[in-house]
């Protein structure tokens, strides 16, 4: 079934994504230590609310509702009930009705979700804000956070680092069925790197990955300790452990002509499945079942079929997902999608650019941040203000895959520029 009510992004606002390997990160060694703080949360919701309102200019006032995306500010920032954060990034917000939802690294997805059924409920302008501040841990009590987005009793004792051995684990399951090497990992790292290379506000914009590098251990470690799954995950096979925000303003035709826009100002929304997982059940390390569940509807939804998508930023939180993702999205049979990303098929010159921002490991991974930041990269992607990594030919469909836990929350959005 078609959206009841034309929807609309009209932009937004991604602030720097930061952590370690970022110059302006400060640490320990950083020339800046003691005399300058990295930003906050607080600073983060701030300035990508601030940034989205401006940038679209969209009044706070004519907000009418708000949702922000976050994974586990208890944890990292000692800070929850981040809807009334919002409130306090604008005063004209005061009183309107913000809230927090929570779907582990799907979070932003389902802030989007859930501003577009305020859309179709009769909601004109709406604000979508995600954000999270992961570096005030240690990688390793990091890792003990975001294991929460798993089934914490039965998965935690895998590993340390729980996430990465859980995709180590599916590294292992396709390597056994379909015979992927590290040579073809690396390249979707490599892809990575070199996008988020020509992208400022990428975390690893100044880190350089090569081919060789990236296919071997010399300075990225393989670092797990479970001896099951250690030898299939290196370093350049993750996302990073990032901070940043991003907001976007969503609207309805009647939300446009309040803002003075036209469709031809906006991307279109064509279609948004949304599907869960059961938590307790281990999944098909070959497949993400819910992610494939989720774009069924979304394609379904659209009327757009796999083969017709020009340009896509899917949840590569590893380098396996990606590849996963490129399956269950339709783009790629199963164990086929690697040969794509190593002729250049999914590069920002190929035939379907896939996270041409350099994605969860090149941008970067603030974990709330993440889907609305996955959509507004559409958005700067259809309207050509990429810069350096701008894909030089007119683009007609998009689709955004945001993923949390091992494939148990999945939004899959399907857009069109107008
Ligand atoms: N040799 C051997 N081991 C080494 C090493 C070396 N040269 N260098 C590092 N290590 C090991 C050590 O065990 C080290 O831990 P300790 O220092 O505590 O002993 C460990 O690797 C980590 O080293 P660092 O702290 O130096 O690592 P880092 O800060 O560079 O981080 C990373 C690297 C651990 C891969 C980190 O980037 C990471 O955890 N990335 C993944 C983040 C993640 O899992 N995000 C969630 C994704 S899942 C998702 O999206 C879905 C969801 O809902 C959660």
């Amino acid at each position: 079934m078609s959206l009841q009510r034309r929807a609309f992004v009209v932009g937004g606002h991604i602030t720097p994504f930061i952590g370690k390997g970022h110059p302006d990160f400060v640490w320990k060694r950083h020339p800046d230590f003691g005399t300058r703080q990295n930003p906050s949360l607080e600073d983060y919701i701030s300035q990508s609310v601030q940034g989205a309102l401006q940038s679209t200019g969209t009044p706070a006032e004519l907000v009418e509702k708000a949702w922000i995306g976050n994974f586990v500010g208890e944890l990292f920032c000692n800070q929850g009930h981040l809807g009334a954060a919002v409130v306090g990034a604008d005063r004209a917000l005061l009183h309107k009705p913000v809230m927090r939802v929570e779907g582990a690294c799907a979070s932003g997805g389902l802030a989007f979700s859930s501003a577009l059924e305020a859309i179709q409920a009769g909601a004109d302008v709406t604000l979508v804000v995600g954000a999270e501040v992961q570096t005030t841990a240690s990688a390793r009590d990091g890792g003990d956070y975001l294991a929460r987005a798993s089934h914490y009793r039965r998965q935690r004792s895998i590993d340390d680092f729980t996430f990465p051995a859980l995709f180590a684990r599916r590294i292992r399951a396709y390597h056994e069925a379909h015979g992927l090497t590290e040579a073809d990992l690396a390249h979707v790292s490599v892809k990575a790197y070199a996008n988020a290379n020509q992208n400022p506000l990428a975390h690893m914009h100044a880190v350089s990955m090569t081919h060789e590098r990236a296919a071997g251990v010399e300075g990225n470690p393989k670092f797990l300790s479970n001896p099951d799954v250690r030898e299939f995950l290196k370093v350049s096979d993750c996302s990073q452990v990032s901070d940043g925000g991003a907001a976007l303003i969503l609207v309805s035709e009647a939300g446009l002509q309040k803002l003075g826009k036209s469709p031809a100002d906006a991307i279109e929304v064509l279609g948004l499945g949304h599907a869960t997982g059961n938590l307790y059940e281990d999944n098909d390390p070959l497949a993400m079942e819910t992610t494939t569940a989720a774009a069924a509807v979304a394609y379904s939804q659209s009327g757009v079929s796999a083969d017709e998508v020009d340009i896509a930023e899917v949840h590569d939180c590893f380098t396996i997902t990606e590849l996963l993702m490129m399956e269950a999205l339709g783009w790629a049979s199963p164990g086929q999608s690697a040969a794509q990303v190593c002729d250049g098929r999914t590069a920002i010159g190929g035939q379907l650019p896939i996270n041409t921002g350099g994605g969860l490991v090149g941008f970067g991974h603030p974990v709330g941040a993440t889907g609305v930041k996955q959509i507004l990269e559409i958005y700067r992607q259809m309207k050509g203000l990429c810069g350096a990594y701008q894909v030089q030919r007119s683009l007609s469909i998009g689709v955004t895959a945001n993923m949390g836990g091992d494939d148990k929350t999945a939004v899959v959005g399907v857009f069109a520029n107008r």
